[in-house]
C-alpha cells in the first residue's frame, strides 16, 4: 500500500522543520557571514563546500552537485525514501504520522517495521524491569550498580524475562511474525528443533540497554549478565540487522550530540555503563564505541560534530593498544585525537563512583596528544638510547604522521615528533619523505585539493578582504604572531597596519615571497561569504578569532607538555603550572564570545 500524504501537511510539515535547524542537528553548521557551511555528508571532503541558504531553504554542495530542500536533504542524509523522510521530520517537529504498513515492496527488509518493533520492544523490557514480580533480581542490579529508575527510564534501560518465548508470544498479538523478529535480531532460529517451535529470545534474564541511533531510535540491544557467577558472555548484542551496523553506532550519542556540537570536543569510552555514568555526572559530550574497535565510520560520524576526540582508555596494555589503533583510525579521518589515561584498575564507571566527577575531569584535562602519548608508550617499550629501540620507534612515529590526510596536520605533528623524540627536525623530515605515502582518502574524481594553509588562516583573511570595517576590532584581538602560517602571518600584516591601507598590500606583497602573493590573490578572489545579512560578519570574525587563539594555546601546552617530559625537578613545578593554567585559559576560550572576549583582549 502506497503511504499518501496529503498536501497541506507536507507543507506543514515543511513549515515547521527549518533546514538550517534540521541540517544543524545532523552536521557542525559553521556560520560563514549569512551563509551556513558544513563538511559535505554526501561525499569526502576536507574543506566545507556544502552550504545551506536560510531564506530560500534549500542546501547545495558545490563539491558533489547534492542539493534539494528539506525533504531532499532527510533522503539522502537517513537514505530513505520520501515518505519515511516526511515521517522523521513530522516526529521532529511533534506532528504525529502513522508508520507505513507493509512499507517498500520488493526484497529488502521493511525498516520502519524494525523501527517499529525495537520501539515497542524497549517499552516491554522496560515495563518489565520497572514493574515485573519477575524482575526482582534485575531491579536488584540496577541498585547494585548505582543506577537510579530514573536514570534507568532516560536511557530505555529494561529487563529480558528469564523465559525462551517473551517476545515470540509478545508478537503473536501484534501480527508481528517470528520471521520479522529474526530480521529485527531479536529472535533467533534454531535449525536442531526437533519437535518444538525453532524460534527462540535471543535475550533471556538480562539488563538491557536499548541502543539508540543518533537521531534517538532504538536500533539495537545490548543485554549485560544478572549474576555473575553465570559463565555466558558478560554482554550479548543484537547482531547486524537492516537497522544497525556495529561500526556505524556509537551509544549515548543522540543525548550527546548537542554537548559535542558547544563543547566542541567528543569523549570516546567503551562501555554503555561508563557513558550513561560519564553523561549523569555532567559530562554530556561522551559517547561510547560499546567495547568495538572504532572504524572509520564511527569517524566519520563524530566529525559531523566536531573534529576534536578526547579517547579514555583503561591504563593497561591492552588498553594503550587499542587507544593507539583508535588513534590512528581518527587521524586518518582528519580528526584531532589526545588520549586520556585512566588511573590503573579504574573504568569511567567506577572512577566517578568513588571519587566523584573532578577525578574524571583530571583525567579528562591530562589527555595527551596522540603522538606524545605514542611516544610515551614507545619511551616505556623501547630502549630509545639503542639505535636500534630508535629507529624502531622513529619509524612507529612516522607511520602515525604519515596517516593524517592534511600537508599542514602532518608538519605540525612532525614537529611535535621531533621535540618528543629529541632528534633532529631535518632528519625526521627526510625520513618520513621516505616513508609510504599517505594513503589517499578521497575517490578520485571528486578530489578536492587539501588547502595548504590553516582554513581557519585563511578564512580569517577572506573575511579581512571583504570587510575592511572589521579591521579595527580584529586588531584588538590578533597580531600576527598569533597565526602559524608564514604566508598567512605577512598577509595579516598587510592588512592589520594601521597605516598601510588595502591598496598598499600589493606594494608591500612585492618583497614576499611567491606563495604569499598567490595567497594573496585567492583570498581577495574568494567568493563572497557574506550575502544578506551583514551583521553576521563580525560574528564570523568572532569565530575565527576564538579558534586562532585557542589553538595557539593548546600548541603552546602541547609544547610545554613534551618538555615537562625531560624536564629536570626544579623545573617541572613551573611547567606542570603553566600546563594547568594554559588549560585553564583554553577552557575560558571554548565559551561564549561575550565571555572569552576579556580575556582576549590585547
Ligand atoms: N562488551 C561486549 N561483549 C562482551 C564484553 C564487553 O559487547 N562480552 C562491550 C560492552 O559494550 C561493554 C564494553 O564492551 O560495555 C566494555 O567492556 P568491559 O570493559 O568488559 O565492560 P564494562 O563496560 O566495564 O561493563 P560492566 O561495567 O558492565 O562490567
Ligand atoms: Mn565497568
Amino acid at each position: 500500500m502506497p503511504y499518501f500524504i496529503p498536501k497541506n501537511l507536507l507543507e506543514e510539515i515543511r513549515a515547521r522543520n527549518d533546514i538550517a535547524d534540521v541540517v544543524g542537528s545532523y552536521l557542525q553548521l559553521k556560520r560563514v557571514g549569512s551563509a551556513l557551511k558544513a563538511l559535505c555528508p554526501f561525499h569526502k571532503e576536507k574543506t566545507p563546500s556544502f552550504n545551506v541558504h536560510a531564506q530560500r531553504q534549500i542546501f547545495h554542495c558545490f563539491g558533489c552537485g547534492a542539493g534539494g530542500d528539506v525533504f531532499k536533504f532527510v533522503m539522502l542524509y537517513e537514505n530513505v525514501d520520501f515518505a519515511a523522510a516526511a515521517r522523521l521530520l513530522a516526529q521532529r517537529c511533534g506532528l504525529r504520522l502513522e508508520y507505513a504498513e507493509g512499507g517498500t515492496p520488493g526484497d529488502g527488509p521493511d525498516k520502519s517495521l524494525l523501527y517499529r518493533v525495537h520501539a515497542e520492544v524497549a517499552e516491554l523490557y522496560q515495563q518489565s524491569l520497572l514493574e515485573s514480580p519477575r524482575a526482582t533480581a534485575a531491579r536488584d542490579y540496577l541498585a547494585h550498580r548505582e543506577l537510579d529508575l530514573d536514570t534507568a527510564r532516560d536511557y530505555l534501560i529494561g529487563y529480558a524475562p528469564d523465559s525462551w518465548d517473551t517476545l515470540l508470544r509478545w508478537a503473536a498479538g501484534k501480527k508481528i511474525s517470528a520471521q520479522q523478529l529474526v530480521a529485527a535480531g531479536l529472535v533467533i532460529k534454531s535449525d536442531r528443533a526437533e519437535n518444538r517451535s525453532p524460534y527462540y529470545d535471543r535475550f533471556r534474564h538480562r539488563l538491557m540497554f536499548a541502543i539508540r541511533d543518533e537521531l534517538g531510535r532504538v536500533v539495537a540491544f545490548s543485554g549485560r549478565v544478572l549474576d555473575p557467577a553465570d559463565k555466558t558472555a558478560k554482554y550479548v548484542n543484537s547482531p547486524e540487522t537492516a537497522l544497525f551496523r556495529k561500526g556505524r553506532v556509537l551509544y549515548g550519542l543522540d543525548k550527546a550530540r548537542r554537548h559535542i556540537l558547544d563543547a566542541r570536543v567528543a569523549v570516546l569510552c567503551e562501555g554503555q555503563i561508563d557513558c550513561i555514568r560519564c553523561q549523569r555526572a555532567g559530562f554530556m559530550q561522551v559517547v561510547a564505541s560499546q567495547g568495538t574497535a572504532l572504524t572509520e565510520e564511527h569517524a566519520l560520524l563524530l566529525r559531523r560534530y566536531t573534529d576534536d576526540i578526547i579517547l579514555v582508555l583503561d591504563a593497561d596494555p591492552a588498553g594503550e593498544d587499542a587507544a593507539l589503533r583508535a588513534a590512528e583510525v581518527l587521524l586518518a579521518a582528519g580528526l584531532s585525537i589526545r588520549i586520556a589515561a585512566l588511573p590503573t584498575g579504574h573504568d569511567p564507571d567506577s572512577l566517578i563512583r568513588q571519587q566523584g566527577a573532578a577525578a574524571f575531569q583530571h583525567v579528562l584535562d591530562q589527555a595527551q596528544s596522540a603522538l606524545e602519548f605514542q611516544v610515551g608508550l614507545l619511551r616505556r617499550r623501547e630502549n630509545l638510547a639503542t639505535e636500534a629501540g630508535l629507529t624502531r620507534a622513529t619509524r612507529a612515529v612516522l607511520a602515525t604522521i604519515a596517516r593524517a590526510p592534511g600537508a599542514v596536520h602532518r608538519d605540525q605533528l612532525l614537529r611535535q615528533a621531533a621535540t618528543l623524540l629529541r632528534i633532529s627536525e631535518q632528519a625526521l623530515r627526510q625520513d618520513l619523505g621516505r616513508a609510504a605515502p599517505p594513503p589517499s582518502r578521497t575517490p578520485p574524481g571528486t578530489a578536492i585539493p587539501p588547502p595548504s594553509h590553516p582554513p581557519e588562516e585563511v578564512a580569517l583573511l577572506e573575511l579581512l578582504a571583504q570587510h575592511p570595517e572589521l579591521h579595527a576590532s580584529i586588531r584588538q584581538y590578533l597580531v600576527p604572531e598569533h597565526l602559524t602560517d608564514p604566508a598567512c602571518r605577512t598577509l595579516l600584516g598587510c592588512w592589520l597596519d594601521p597605516d598601510a591601507g588595502p591598496k598598499a598590500l600589493n606594494a608591500a606583497l612585492l618583497d614576499s615571497d611567491e606563495e604569499c602573493r598567490r595567497l594573496a590573490a585567492q583570498v581577495q578572489m574568494a567568493p563572497q561569504r557574506i550575502t544578506g545579512e551583514e551583521s553576521s560578519a563580525p560574528q564570523a570574525a568572532q569565530d575565527l578569532i576564538l579558534t586562532i587563539r585557542r589553538k595557539g594555546l593548546e600548541r603552546r601546552r602541547a609544547a610545554a607538555r613534551a618538555e615537562l617530559e625531560h624536564a629536570a625537578d626544579r623545573e617541572r613545578e613551573a611547567l606542570l603550572a603553566e600546563c594547568a593554567q594554559l588549560s585553564v585559559d583554553i577552557n575560558k576560550l571554548r565559551q561564549k564570545w561575550e565571555d572569552a572576549k576579556l580575556f582576549l583582549e590585547l
